[in-house]
């Protein structure tokens, strides 16, 4: 694989290879630089975890990072992102970590390019490495990923992470619930959809999504109804499963997907993800420059 696109092109072998080498990075026992290649990172739309953990892990291995973005580059000229890529080809980058808003236009954008693409983000399309730090993170409290239940709560249709994470878990053989409201279903994920309080009692891992307010033209619900009808609640929380934890890819709307309480609570894994973000970033460049995914 030279690009890293979607979760679909992710197999199981991937994963281990991935998981594997994020482990060795954190334990130190890799000694792994990349000096003198240099990367390019084009964030489009706003960034703080996945456009600086992918800086941090760039810097880490070696690798020389040149910003792009869009209000001082000549895509404020009307160059297309297609060019951009081309003339950072031309100039030497060999690794572009792209966030753009559109979704389903990445197959086209890597074609016939001689530099790696990582999919940082594509509309609501996908956002493969956020979901490889989600499994990362579920790997490190369950020993398997077959017959887990997995629920996948929140706003689900305007959600990047839903459908990566979707994807890679119903392949992993894992058992995956979506809880939403109606509005904001998906039916190309399911058609089956579970209240708030029966993901509770029945799900081992509960991933909480954004309220992703700037992709929505209406407001259906308050955000103090959401956090009753749709939200994790205190008296929620204290029904799940003994064992289970709760993820959630953040930035979180504190008080309305969960009470501002759990968000640091004991079953939260909300800031390890993040944390593990670097490692797994770091193991899945090293992957891809030795063309190895
Ligand atoms: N989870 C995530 O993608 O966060 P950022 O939008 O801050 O990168």
């Amino acid at each position: 694989m030279q690009h890293l696109l979607s979760m679909n092109e992710v197999t199981h072998s991937h994963l281990n290879s991935i998981f594997t080498r994020a482990n060795e990075i954190k334990d130190g026992t890799v000694d792994w630089a990349a000096k003198g290649t240099f990367a390019a990172n084009i964030f489009l739309e706003a960034s703080t975890r996945t456009k600086n953990s992918f800086y941090i892990a760039e810097r880490r291995l070696g690798i020389d990072v040149v910003d792009v973005n869009g209000s001082d580059s000549s895509l404020t000229k009307g160059e297309s992102l297609k060019d951009t890529l081309k003339a950072l080809e031309s100039i030497g980058v060999q690794l572009v970590v792209l966030r753009q808003p559109e979704q389903g236009v990445l197959q086209d954008l890597s074609e016939g390019l001689n530099l790696s693409i990582i999919n940082a983000g594509d509309g609501t399309g996908e956002h493969p490495t956020q979901s490889l730090l989600d499994l990362y993170t579920i790997s490190q409290e369950f020993s398997s990923f077959k017959d887990l239940h997995v629920t996948i709560a929140g706003d689900i249709k305007h959600s990047r992470v839903a459908r990566s994470n979707a994807h890679a878990l119903k392949k992993l053989g894992a058992k995956v619930s979506f809880a939403a409201p109606v509005e904001w279903q998906d039916e190309s994920l399911s058609s089956e959809y579970i209240s708030m309080d029966e993901a509770v009692e029945v799900s081992d891992v509960l991933m909480l999504l954004r309220v992703q307010c700037e992709r929505h033209e209406e407001q259906h619900v308050s955000n103090k109804d959401y956090l009753s009808l749709y939200g994790l609640t205190v008296e929620r929380e204290a029904r799940m499963k003994r064992g289970s934890i709760i993820l959630h890819p953040a930035p979180v709307n504190r008080g309305i997907e969960i009470d501002d309480v759990l968000v640091e609570c004991e079953r939260s894994r909300i800031f390890d993800q993040m944390s593990n973000g670097v490692a797994v970033r770091m193991a899945i460049i090293q992957k891809l420059l030795e063309g190895d995914l």
